[in-house]
């Protein structure tokens, strides 16, 4: 009886001490990984777009962005868009739309944006996760 319990324990012990080094490795882990993405951090990117866009489908100086991921570029109804967006055969994912808002004009030139780019790559991650949440 007493045997088996004393040979249980250095196993109990190596367990704690694997748990221990994992919770350890997950810690280190998380600053120096990539960048995670942050909504918050998100919402507060779009204050600069916020005076052009609305996030409720109303339709302003720009286009309402709710909704526009997975959206086809050019197609919220009643904006009037320029030629170069409408007919820019884009559809919003992650991609298309951080390389636009990154620099409007390189990736859909002669559209009519007043907006020069949003330069920083962790921004634009913070801001694409904001857009997401914009069902
Ligand atoms: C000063 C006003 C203004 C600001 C600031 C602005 N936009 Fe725009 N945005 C527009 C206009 C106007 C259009 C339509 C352009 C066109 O028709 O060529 C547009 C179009 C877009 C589109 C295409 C939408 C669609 O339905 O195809 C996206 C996406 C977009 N803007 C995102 C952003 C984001 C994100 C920001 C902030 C980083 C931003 N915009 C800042 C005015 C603005």
């Amino acid at each position: 009886m007493s045997h088996n319990h004393l040979s249980l324990f250095p196993a109990v012990r190596m367990g704690l001490r694997i748990g221990l080094l994992a919770i350890i490795l997950a810690v280190l882990a998380g600053p120096a990984g990539a960048h995670a993405a942050s909504v918050d951090a998100g919402r507060q990117v779009f204050a600069q777009c916020a005076a052009c866009h609305s996030v409720d489908g109303r339709n302003g100086v720009g286009p309402s962005l709710k909704g526009v991921l997975g959206r086809r570029a050019g197609t919220v109804p009643g904006f009037r868009y320029s030629r170069a967006l409408k007919t820019s055969g884009k559809t919003w994912d992650a991609d298309t739309l951080s390389a636009y808002v990154a620099n409007p004009q390189a990736v859909v030139p002669g559209n009519h944006m007043p907006f020069s780019g949003l330069p920083d790559a962790g921004e634009r991650a913070d801001l694409l996760a904001y857009l997401a949440t914009l069902k």
